[in-house]
């Protein structure tokens, strides 16, 4: 152990300050998608796969995705006008008013939890533990926009000179345009819209073109717990043709987006390209991944974090463990811990209850993910490799199109890394030798690969970790834990760099961008 460390440079006085320990019981109210499963949330409520389990599979029988009808790109103009409208009376609503109109969503979701855990099931394969946690995400960010509103949009009075007053007031801006993912089409979905309309700005929702179907019961349910048709206007169709045609109408006040860096960019320049005001944007987008294990890291807690992060959701995350960097000193040992808890991983049908692992979104990622495994297998060697595994004997993976099973590579250097691999796919790479002698080195070649979403760092000297840390572009990164779920109001959200730009999702200075901000001074 000591030769390991010694082949790190650490002082024997930095040696396991760290110990184990275990986190404080979170104290009330925190947001829903803190408590794991059989906790109650914070109204008390038990909302998980294990206490769910019979209504779940009850909607499941009785839920149908609907038919959304396709929004026609010419008509993006009057869509516009048609929330300008809106946006003029939802803006002179009181903040609270607003609010209470995004909490009764929050609890009217809650109420129907299992029908879009149904929907999420069967639209987007989710598997049942995801889709909980989604519904959850969502309320949560319903609810946290809804006091954030409050709280920013209160007129602040500032000091100055006897004889004058001077007020800082937030106001909306106008017709934001919500473009979003698929593989968060609730959560990310709501999201972008409930911070929107909390801060009186009317919205028009353009889903992934592969989940409209959770996107329309969505807005149905906002329309009916208070948000105005005109305010909340649903666009849904392919983002070549009417993405891009929202993002150019005239008379946009704000884009907010998350998905990928290519489309983010394609968006930044048709907004610059604009005539008229300059429009904000706010983009989420992806990232190359890395988790930097030493060798003063627990194994155990190594591979749950790794297979959590990079296989839970079937890798379909943008905050998911794409490079794993482990110390020469402990790889061999890490590696074959992760082989062995791969294999039990369940593939299959997510309507399951016991499924692990489901399906990819659809044919065109499955083909993308396919090239990539095709060009590691030539050049990398397979560390791991899922024996193909169906949930049940009804259920094989052959019935299940698009499965894609966990695998794991060994690259030679982070000159390997290419792209962002949307599925379970993990690179690992050793460090401790060469180019990759200290963890700075494998920071630094991090950095380098342009992108900075999450980082994990297991180790158990803090103040490595802390060091770690700082020199880190990235946005969000773990200590000695998996690096996916970030919790609204509890760990903000978003990167750096090719991974985005803007204010954290689910984080206090989120709102700002949505609002104009005014100073007003009056000479008394
Ligand atoms: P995508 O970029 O293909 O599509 C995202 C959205 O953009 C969709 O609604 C799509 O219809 C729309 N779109 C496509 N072309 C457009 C155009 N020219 N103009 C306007 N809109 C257009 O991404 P995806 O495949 O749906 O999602 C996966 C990507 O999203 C991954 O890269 C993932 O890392 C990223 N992601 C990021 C976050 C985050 O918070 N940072 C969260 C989830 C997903
Ligand atoms: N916010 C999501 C996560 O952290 C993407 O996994």
């Amino acid at each position: 152990f000591v030769h390991q460390l010694a082949d790190e440079s650490v002082g024997m006085g930095e040696l396991l300050t760290s110990p184990l320990r275990l986190a404080p019981e979170p104290s009330l109210p925190l947001p829903m998608a803190v408590y794991g499963p059989g906790r109650p949330n914070s109204r008390g409520l038990d909302l998980t796969v294990e206490s769910m389990r019979a209504p779940l599979l009850a909607a499941l029988a009785t839920t149908t995705l609907p038919a959304v009808p396709e929004f026609d790109a010419k008509l993006a103009s009057s869509a516009v006008a048609t929330g300008v409208v809106s946006y003029q009376k939802w803006s002179k609503v009181a903040v609270a008013e607003r609010a209470a109109v995004l909490r009764r969503a929050a609890d009217a979701l809650e109420q129907q939890m299992p029908r879009f855990c149904a929907l999420l099931v069967k639209e987007a394969f989710k598997t049942w533990g995801d889709a909980v946690s989604e519904v959850r995400e969502a309320a949560d960010f319903l609810r946290y926009y809804a006091g954030e509103a409050e709280r920013i949009m209160a007129p602040v009075a500032l000091p100055g000179p006897t004889g004058e007053t001077n007020e800082l007031r937030l106001s909306a801006r106008g017709v934001w345009v919500c473009i979003s993912p698929w593989n968060f089409p609730l959560a990310i979905f709501m999201g972008q819209v409930a911070a929107a309309l909390s801060t009186g700005n009317a919205v028009l929702a353009k889903p992934a073109e592969q989940t409209p179907g959770v996107a329309w019961e969505a807005v149905k349910l906002m329309h009916a717990a208070g948000v105005p048709e005109g305010a909340l206007q649903l666009l849904h169709g392919p983002g070549e043709t009417v993405g891009a045609a929202l993002v150019a109408a005239p008379g946009v006040a704000g884009v907010v987006f998350t998905g990928s860096t290519q489309v983010a960019k394609i968006i930044n320049r048709a907004l610059a390209a604009k005539d008229g005001p300059i429009v904000p944007l706010i983009a989420e987008t992806g990232g190359i991944n890395a988790m930097l294990v030493d060798s003063t890291a627990l194994p155990e807690q190594v591979v749950d974090a790794v297979v959590q992060s990079a296989f839970r959701s079937a890798g379909q995350r943008c905050s998911a463990l794409r490079l794993l960097c482990v110390h020469e000193g402990i790889a061999d040992g890490v590696i074959e811990m992760i082989q062995g808890a791969a294999q039990e991983l369940v593939l299959g049908n997510p309507a399951e209850l016991t499924t692990d692992v489901g399906p990819v979104i659809d044919r065109e990622a499955f083909d993308n993910i396919q090239k990539h495994l095709q060009r590691l297998a030539s050049t990398s060697k397979v560390l791991a490799a899922q024996k193909e595994r169906a949930s049940s004997a009804t259920q094989s993976i052959a019935a299940m199109p698009n499965s894609v099973p966990p695998s794991a590579f060994e690259v030679r250097s982070l000159a390997d890394v290419k792209d962002e691999i949307f599925g379970p796919v993990l690179q690992i790479v050793r460090w401790g030798s060469g180019a990759l002698g200290t963890p700075e080195a494998v920071i630094a070649q991090i950095n380098a690969l342009g992108y900075g979403l999450t980082l994990g760092l297991q180790t158990r000297i803090d103040s490595r970790a802390q060091a770690l840390a700082a020199g880190a572009h990235v946005g969000n990164i773990y200590v000695n834990r998996n690096m996916i779920g970030a919790v609204v109001g509890v760990q903000p959200f978003g990167g750096e760099g090719l991974s985005g730009t803007g204010p954290k999702a689910g984080g206090p200075h989120y709102l700002y961008r949505f609002c104009a901000e005014q100073t007003l001074t009056v000479n008394t």
